[in-house]
């Protein structure tokens, strides 16, 4: 854990050229945010979790409060609409080692909105306000809410809402550039974060689309954000952190992106535990993020720029590892799973792939080679 910044102004700059992992329900799960940090992500934020859960004291909320002493920079986001108990909760975050506070305001799930919390709270500033100078009096670390353009495209009412947040002490403003109705069918609108940057005294975090260097370079100069927020892309290719550090886009082998999930397997294990229990919550969670990693197309000579928001081009697998990790279908994850658990043998059809396959893929042996994963 950090020490917290002082003062306000060193608050706001806490928030300033950062590339920071996005907070996602089951996705920012702990050994998947150590993973990204191991690929160059340095501020990650956990799980949404539900402020009157954590302050009640529930153990799954609780456990999405966790943060490895790797990680670090990792803030914990709260949901929730009355602000004693969203304040209370940013006190257990804060005992519980969160550098900083996000607040979310962008929550589209109903079972969320009809309890007033996440992007219910974009058409009620007043309350956004309450909320934000409830935590400021009780925590004293950097503090950032993230918003959607408003509940619906017609009526924006992010700047309404930062700009009382501000007034009440909140350091930063994440805006995903969509509304509450959008989901994800438009393209994020970055000419509006890039508004919403100029007429906030505080740092804009832009949220949308990124997909790799080129992305952050063009978004970046058309909003005049310096920091970003990466979700999807993230999930797809958790090795975006580096690229965007070095401008440079990676051309990532299947057997690189198969000793990936060997090391998400191992952080995973080592999260979840090595007994049975353990180690079927850790396939629950491969599991889900296969469907996210199979989206991943590899570049080829003259191929379009990937893109999170349009239909990705069918590509020729160079080997059937790459065909393997590309497949849709539950069967072709199973299969996944079971190989990198030693449930059955490789599959002799698969060609060899070097040292990830063939081996054994024991515990023990995941941990050792994910200790030369780099
Ligand atoms: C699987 C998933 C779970 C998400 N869960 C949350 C969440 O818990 N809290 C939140 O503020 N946003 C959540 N989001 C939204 C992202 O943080 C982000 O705002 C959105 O995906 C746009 O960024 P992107 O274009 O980089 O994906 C989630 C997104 C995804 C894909």
């Amino acid at each position: 854990m950090s020490t917290p910044p002082e003062t306000e102004s060193a608050r706001r700059d806490f928030f300033r050229r950062r590339v920071i992992l996005a907070p996602m329900t089951v996705g920012s799960n702990l050994p998947f945010r150590r993973l990204c940090g191991e690929l160059g992500a340095e501020m990650t934020v956990s799980e949404m979790a539900i402020a009157a859960k954590v302050a009640k004291g529930s153990r799954n909320e609780l456990a999405l409060l966790r943060r490895h002493p790797e990680e670090k920079c990792f803030g914990v986001q709260l949901c929730g609409s009355r602000p004693d108990v969203v304040a209370a909760a940013a006190e257990i975050a804060v005992e519980r080692g969160a550098d900083f506070i996000d607040l979310n305001l962008g929550c589209p799930i109903d079972l969320v909105t009809r309890r007033g919390g996440g992007s219910a709270l974009l058409n009620r500033s007043k309350r956004v306000g309450e909320i934000v100078a409830a935590i400021r009096r009780t925590v004293d670390r950097p503090l950032s809410i993230k918003v959607r353009t408003g509940w619906s495209s017609k009526k924006p009412t992010a700047l309404e809402v930062a700009e009382v947040a501000v007034a009440e002490g909140v350091d930063a403003v994440v805006v995903h550039g969509r509304s509450r109705q959008q989901r994800y069918r438009r393209a994020a609108d970055w000419d509006f974060i890039g508004e919403l940057r100029a007429a906030l005294p505080v740092p804009v975090i832009g949220n949308g689309d990124i997909a790799g260097p080129e992305d952050l370079r063009e978004r970046r100069a058309l909003s005049g954000c310096e920091s970003v927020m990466i979700a999807r892309a993230a999930l797809i290719k958790p090795w975006i952190f580096g690229e965007l550090e070095q401008d440079c886009s990676r051309a990532v082998s299947s057997q690189e992106r198969w000793s990936l999930l060997t090391r998400y397997v191992a952080l995973a294990i080592e999260h979840f535990g090595d007994d049975d229990y353990g180690r079927e919550r850790v396939r629950r969670f491969l599991i889900w993020h296969l469907d996210f990693l199979r989206r991943w197309v590899p570049p080829r000579d003259g191929s379009p720029r990937y893109s999170l928001q349009e239909r990705q081009p069918a590509f020729e697998p160079v080997d059937a590892l790459e065909d393997l990790l590309s497949r849709a279908d539950a069967n072709a994850f199973e299969s996944i799973a079971d190989r990198l658990f030693e449930l059955e043998p490789v599959d002799a059809a698969l060609p060899p792939i070097g040292d990830a396959m063939g081996r054994e893929l024991s515990a023990d042996a995941l941990k050792r080679q994910a200790a030369g994963w780099g």
